[in-house]
């Protein structure tokens, strides 16, 4: 079943408000963008928080009081709140980063992410997370994790993947690119 937006305006307007801000435009770089995201990919995130399958302390603390009802209500919220968009302050660098985004690297072996994230980055449910307009900052440390390993729930095992073959100014590249969608 769907999760029921109603039922999470009590826990956002009383926890995630502080960090992810009401509408889920959080503005802070390192707080990600939750307005217009996937509702499963959501709940799921939220799940590996809680069983610590995706380690992040603030997050895994926030997450062991909900429920699997609320993690889906809160998908159900947050994904249909209208997104924010974004803007990307060097234009050069969202060029490279466009490239890659939208051809990949064929000589390495890096696919277009607009394969997996759409062509204008706003995902592909149920699985596939919205990467548009999200905060630089997020995005390139979430590469970079991906990249170390430390983020390695099962639902990472493409981005992986994916990261080990991406050099660090590819990484900056496409996430300035998304910033700016
Ligand atoms: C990440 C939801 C409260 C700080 C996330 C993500 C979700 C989420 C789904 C992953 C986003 C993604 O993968 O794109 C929520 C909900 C909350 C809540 C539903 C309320 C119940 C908070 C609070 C803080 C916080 C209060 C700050 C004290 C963060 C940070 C991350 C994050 C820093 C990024 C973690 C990382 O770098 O991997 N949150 N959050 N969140 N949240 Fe929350
Ligand atoms: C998640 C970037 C290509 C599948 C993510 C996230 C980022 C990202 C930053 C984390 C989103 C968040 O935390 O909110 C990219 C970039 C790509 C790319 C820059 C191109 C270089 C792909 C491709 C696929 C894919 C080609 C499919 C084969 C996924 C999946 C997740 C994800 C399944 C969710 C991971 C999870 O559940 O924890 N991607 N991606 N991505 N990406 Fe990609």
């Amino acid at each position: 079943a769907k999760g029921d937006p109603a039922k999470a305006q009590q826990i956002v307007t009383t926890v995630c408000v502080a960090c992810h801000a009401a509408d889920g435009n959080s503005v802070v770089p390192a707080n990600p963008k939750l307005a217009g995201q996937i509702p499963e990919y959501i709940a799921k995130q939220l799940t590996d928080f809680k069983s610590g399958a995706r380690k992040n302390p603030i997050m895994f603390g926030m997450a062991a009081a909900l429920s699997p009802e609320d993690m889906k209500n809160l998908g159900a919220f947050f994904g249909e709140k209208k997104a924010a968009s974004g803007s990307a302050k060097d234009p050069a660098l969202a060029a490279a980063g466009q490239k890659l985004f939208k051809g990949g690297n064929q000589s390495s072996g890096v696919p277009a992410c607009a394969a997996c994230h759409g062509p204008s980055g706003s995902g592909i449910p149920a699985q596939f997370p919205r990467l548009a307009g999200q905060h630089a900052d997020y995005i390139l440390a979430q590469l970079t994790t991906f990249r170390s390993g430390e983020r390695a729930n099962d639902g990472a095992k493409m981005m992986r993947v994916i990261a080990s073959k991406m050099t660090d100014q590819e990484m900056k590249a496409v996430s300035e690119y998304i910033s700016g969608l």
